[in-house]
């Protein structure tokens, strides 16, 4: 499985900008913490932190022939960006949309998302947490279902296959 992972404008400030919203976790930190969690789920990633919308469309529009899915996290453009989300559904590939905060406990203007009505769901307001698990859920939608806590990896995919008579 092949994932295209997106961070939109600003979150390059991660771990030094309002930490009490977004968390001290830093950009780095992140993705290491999804490149652990691919290689474990024998997926492969490419990460890309843009603050340019017509670079995260321009991306999204080349995926189809790339990747299997799209993590992204389209942080302001979320509430502003038709070109994106048209990208994102001209894509033909599974999208997630994640948040690190929760936009709907946020200010009115965050509660909506213009992408989210194109992608399979989206996970909001868990800080880092919501990337490892909106990768779960995409990698799920791809047919990988998540491991079972304490289920070693071959185990895991043993057992998500039917059995065979
Ligand atoms: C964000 C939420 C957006 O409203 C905001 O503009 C961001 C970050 C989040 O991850 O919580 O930059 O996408």
């Amino acid at each position: 499985m092949r994932i295209l992972v997106i961070h939109g404008p600003n979150l390059q400030l991660l771990g030094r900008r309002q930490p009490t919203i977004d968390g001290t976790a830093d950009l780095a930190s992140i993705n290491r913490e999804l490149e652990r969690l691919a290689a474990s789920r024998s997926a492969t990633l490419t990460i890309v932190q843009s603050n340019h919308e017509g670079e995260i469309v321009e991306r999204i529009g080349v995926a189809k022939d790339r990747y299997d899915g799209v993590l992204i996290n389209p942080a302001a453009y979320t509430h502003t960006s038709v070109a994106i989300r048209d990208a994102v559904e001209g894509a033909g590939i599974p999208a997630v949309e994640v948040h690190l905060s929760n936009i709907y406990a946020r200010e009115p203007f965050r509660h909506r998302s213009l992408i989210a009505p194109v992608c399979r769901g989206q996970v909001s307001g868990f800080g880092p947490a919501s990337y490892q698990l909106g990768l779960e859920a995409l990698l799920t939608v791809l047919g990988l279902p998540a491991r079972q806590a304490g289920q070693p990896a071959r185990l895991a995919r043993r057992t998500a296959r039917p059995a065979r008579r």
